[in-house]
């Protein structure tokens, strides 16, 4: 039996079967018959709280978001906004009412505070018996961002050499031209129809495994699976923790092991080694772990980012997480639950949620397009949520002004926190996109050269 590391659950590794795959427990757990998410309750808002529910702050940086891609794509007549996991509908009413606004110059200041009921996000808390002090995503990972390549972008194809030219044939000598007939006096080309606003062409979708709310705006329309030939954007907020995935520890002879659990219980016990599917991804993305460790195979993750981005015709699919990168990894694991606004140990009986972080480098490359993987608070700053106090002078002039820039900046604080909120990550995967087009969402809204995550790479690619 190898050290257990402190805080660590000690994993009764026995030999025989005693219990399901993590993978399968948490899909049964979230999603079977009554299952967690699926079955009627408020939500995932009952029990956390995530950057959609924090402020509308961030609804209001999204649909700045959208504007940019609008432009990019040059108006299409049809802009969808499809939400995968999207709760209760949540972001997708957050984003109707951003759209309908005339002024997404500054951030929307708050129209209402997040449920008081719910004070927990699910960003920095690891599972109280798996996790020492590894605030993946977050608090203990805070220097290694700053430390990070800000944009960090799909490595490129080196260019193919290009084929020598063929030698042109001597030019044949040209006949003496015609005079020309004096042009006809041009007319003036016809102004171009401003396209309809945002709010008159978009298309807003939630794909939820969980029924259609109970009042949502009829604009909204909402289904269970992807659509396809999607253009514009494809949004997944604290989606992909949430795909149920498998977990492993490495045992005292070094093998990979399966990490078993008692659905009733939470206990975990050790079944039989990893199979080769799961071997390839862990060498891959979470290589030489030790014995002890723990490894939180993501390959579930890839798959349905890879399948949600094949979806998408031509736009930007975003996602928003807490995750980690290969060399930042926890050791020990980040298998969580959440119930009523607090962190619980993951028993996947369907009492509560059940979460990992994300590996999000490797849902990026899955995505097969170029991508920008920034923290939420590079990105929410780039997009005009910076939290910053309003000037003191304001509240001389007036005071209701300045109660209302104050509250805005408390929100704005709480989502670009980077012990918190702020340490989520932004994955942007542009598909589709011409050079053109991608000059033209790098020079819309305003989001100039040293903008974080919008621009391109020193090695070229950016966003699309
Ligand atoms: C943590 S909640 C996030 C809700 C919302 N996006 C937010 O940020 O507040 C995750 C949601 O994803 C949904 N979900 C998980 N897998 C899904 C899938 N394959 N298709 C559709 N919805 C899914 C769950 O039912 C749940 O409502």
């Amino acid at each position: 039996m190898w050290p257990t590391p402190p805080g660590a659950r000690r994993v009764a590794y026995r030999d025989g079967v005693n219990g399901v795959g993590w993978r399968v427990a948490m899909e049964a757990a979230l999603y079977g018959p009554d299952g967690f998410f699926v079955r009627e309750s408020p939500g995932p808002g009952g029990h956390f709280r995530t950057s959609v529910h924090a402020s509308p702050l961030f609804a209001g940086a999204v649909a700045r978001l959208l504007h940019r891609v609008d432009s990019a794509l040059g108006h299409p007549a049809v802009f969808d906004v499809v939400d995968v996991g999207a709760g209760r509908g949540e972001l997708l009413t957050a984003l109707l009412a951003a759209l309908s606004s005339t002024d997404l110059s500054t951030p929307e200041p708050p129209c209402g505070q997040p449920p008081e009921n719910v004070a927990s996000a699910r960003y920095v808390a690891t599972h109280p018996v798996h996790g020492v002090g590894v605030a993946a995503g977050a608090a203990s990972s805070q220097n290694d961002l700053e430390r990070a390549p800000r944009v960090e972008s799909a490595p490129q194809a080196e260019p193919a050499p290009q084929a020598e030219p063929a030698p042109q044939a001597e030019p044949a000598p040209q006949a003496e031209p015609a005079p020309q007939a004096e042009p006809a006096p041009q007319a003036e080309p016809a102004p171009q129809a401003e396209p309809a606003p945002l709010i008159e062409r978009v298309r807003l979708v939630g794909v939820e495994k969980a029924a259609r709310p109970d009042g949502l705006n009829a604009r909204i329309s909402w289904r269970s699976t992807l659509p396809d030939q999607v253009t514009g954007a494809i949004l997944a907020t604290e989606w992909l923790d949430n795909v149920p995935l498998d977990a492993a520890e490495v045992d005292a002879a070094g093998r990979l092991r399966r990490v078993l659990v008692d659905a009733g219980t939470g206990e975990e016990t050790a079944g039989p080694a990893v199979g080769a599917d799961d071997r390839v991804w862990c060498a891959r993305w979470w290589p030489d772990p030790r014995p002890g460790e723990r490894v939180e195979i993501g390959w579930t993750r890839d798959a349905a980012w890879s399948e949600a981005v094949g979806a998408l015709r031509k736009g930007v699919a975003l996602a928003v997480d807490y995750g980690h990168r290969k060399g930042e990894r926890p050791r020990h694991g980040t298998l969580t639950g959440f119930r009523g606004g607090r962190q619980v140990a993951p028993v996947p009986d369907g009492s509560c949620d059940v979460t990992a972080h994300v590996a999000m480098d490797a849902v990026a490359i899955a995505g097969g397009w170029p991508y920008t993987l920034i923290t939420q608070r590079e990105a929410l700053r780039a997009l005009g949520v910076d939290g910053a106090r309003p000037p003191l002078d304001l509240a001389a002039r007036d005071p209701a002004a300045y109660l209302r820039a104050l509250s805005g900046a408390g929100a704005a604080a709480e989502l670009t926190d980077p012990d918190g909120l702020g340490g989520h990550w932004w994955l942007l995967q542009s598909v589709g996109l011409g050079e053109n087009e991608r000059g033209r969402l790098r020079q819309s809204g305003g989001l100039g050269e040293g903008a974080v995550g919008l621009q391109e790479s020193a090695r070229g690619t950016m966003l699309g």
